[in-house]
């Protein structure tokens, strides 16, 4: 884990060297969890919501998109329950004076039961060698055994505290497992009360007049309260989705871990609208093609997981997290909810306009259900940088840093390097640039040696290279070099763009998702 921490400080420092993230108001000091993204981050993070964006509206015909404002009408949130129970449990240390969500110090214990069991299995592993039989060993060993339960009898205390709000038991559950504040290392604690996350505003001139607003905790509201508007105008029917992307606010408590918790962020939302009894059919298979969808970037299929909600909201009857293993454990990324007809329901009760969707096939009108997937692009952006990140060691020791972003991912697709700044080289390799620039983004770099160059770009993740050489102003070729294996190729000038084209398009994860 301490290895882990490592690599996370790297990916930290690293983001603000090579221009991905900077934190917001860094001349004052910084502001709690907000972050600003650099002249690659944006490019990134622009590629991210595009490869989200085409993956909704260009592979499912009934997917459309939307694009609504931050503020509304302060209703809706009275409308979704956000006003009276988007809350957290938090909890202050009195030594320290810090404070914490109630439920995250609970999950982190949760944790802690998991990490000695698998330390058991390793260190098991290790001395059994091949012989090692897994599966008995977490049947039989007395200590797994033992951690095991103590897990699931916390899980099990967790979950119905949680269920009942009872945030007496949620206190009691931090002191009878012996939870102490990581800085004052002291179990002082205060009662656990319960914080409201949406930050507010007044819109309007006059102290009259002025009306208390909003920001949206959610892009999600701005979807349901445009149902009719959308459904009637593009002549929708049901099964259909709505899709978006937008800034959200929350002002979390617990605002730790870079770009994973913010108090503001971006979602990338789509409510699905199905007849009511087929929600659990159309949850299964949103399930399914939002993880291929992940698993199509190429990181690896072991870094995600499910993880099944224990805990539903009341207008939920199903839910599940897509989990990515960061460098500080599997972490929520996405989430998928089947909620059931409870958003569309609420507006018609609290608008008193009539919210409903007549089906000419069954010759009836009725509220639809959602299947809501909801993803946040900060955590997206991050599971893709610590997935991407890699430090290597090379033939006669040298190292290098490179991020081995999805092609079609990287901020930089290729870099158009002069071997020499002088010869004509950077005229050709200028003129090169001219041409492919409409293509893709195209970094051109003359200065150091190719071998800086080339780590340069690494840092970056830029997927190719190529090279101009003396050579390239007779035989009119250039060395291409790849990323990833190093490995570089000869090839004529005018075949580049087609080549880095084909390699860097969006369309060869698209495919992956439809094929699989
Ligand atoms: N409309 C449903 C909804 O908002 P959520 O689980 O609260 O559900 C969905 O949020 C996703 O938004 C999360 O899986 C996460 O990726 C992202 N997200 C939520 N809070 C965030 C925060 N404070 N900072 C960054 N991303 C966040």
């Amino acid at each position: 884990m301490a290895q882990q921490e490592e690599i996370f400080k790297k990916l930290i420092s690293h983001s603000k060297e090579y221009g991905f993230v900077f934190p917001s108001s860094e001349i004052y000091d910084g502001l709690g969890a907000v972050y600003d993204y650099g002249q690659n981050g944006v490019e990134l993070k622009n590629n991210i919501k595009k490869y989200w964006w085409d993956s909704m509206t260009l592979l499912n015909e009934n997917v459309v998109g939307i694009d609504s404002a931050i503020f509304m009408h302060p209703t809706i949130w009275k409308a979704s329950g956000h006003v009276d129970a988007f809350n957290d449990p938090l909890i202050d240390n009195k030594d320290s004076k810090k404070r914490y969500r109630a439920d995250v110090l609970i999950e982190e214990q949760i944790a802690k039961y998991d990490d000695k069991i698998e330390k058991e299995i390793e260190k098991a592993a290790k001395r059994f060698g091949e012989a090692f039989d897994e599966q008995k060993f977490r049947e039989t060993n007395p200590r797994v055994l033992e951690n095991s339960a103590k897990k699931e009898a916390l899980h099990t205390r967790f979950a119905k505290a949680l269920n009942d709000s009872n945030l007496e038991e949620l206190r009691q559950i931090i002191i009878d497992e012996e939870i102490v504040c990581p800085v004052s290392g002291t179990r002082n604690w205060t009662d656990v009360r319960q914080f409201n996350l949406m930050f507010s505003t007044e819109m309007g001139s006059t102290a009259d007049g002025a009306l208390k607003i909003y920001l949206r905790p959610e892009t999600a509201q701005g979807i349901f309260v445009n149902f009719l508007n959308v459904q009637k105008s593009g002549r929708m029917k049901i099964p259909f989705g709505i899709a978006q992307i937008g800034k959200a606010f929350r002002n979390e408590i617990v605002a730790r871990q870079f770009i994973f918790r913010m108090r503001e962020f971006e979602q990338m939302e789509m409510q699905f609208f199905v007849r009511p009894g087929e929600e659990l059919k159309w949850f299964e298979q949103w399930k399914q093609t939002r993880m291929r969808w992940h698993k199509a970037l190429g990181l690896g299929d072991k870094k995600y997981r499910f993880h099944d909600h224990d805990k539903l909201a009341h207008y939920a009857n199903a839910a599940t997290d897509i989990e990515f293993e960061m460098p500080f454990g599997f972490k929520e990324v996405e989430g998928i909810h089947s909620r059931t007809d409870f958003d569309l329901s609420s507006h018609e009760k609290y608008s008193g306009k009539k919210i409903q969707y007549f089906d000419p096939e069954l010759n009836q009108s009725y509220t639809p259900y959602v299947i809501e997937t909801s993803i946040g692009v900060d955590r997206m952006f991050l599971s893709i940088l610590a997935g991407s990140y890699c430090e290597e060691t090379l033939e006669g020791g040298e190292t290098r840093v490179v991020l081995k972003l999805p092609p079609a991912l990287a901020p930089v697709k290729l870099a158009v390097l002069p071997l020499v700044k002088k010869d004509g080289l950077p005229e050709k390799a200028r003129e090169i640039m001219d041409d492919l620039k409409f293509n893709f983004n195209c970094q051109y770099d003359e200065k150091d040696s190719i071998g800086k160059r080339y780590r340069r770009q690494d840092a970056i993740g830029t997927p190719y290279c190529i090279t101009i050489d003396h050579e390239t102003l007779t035989d009119n070729q250039v060395t291409i070099r790849h990323r990833d294996t190093m490995e570089q190729e000869r090839v004529p000038v005018t075949e580049v763009g087609k080549i880095i084209t084909d390699k860097v398009s969006l369309k060869n994860i698209l495919k992956k998702i439809t094929q699989s």
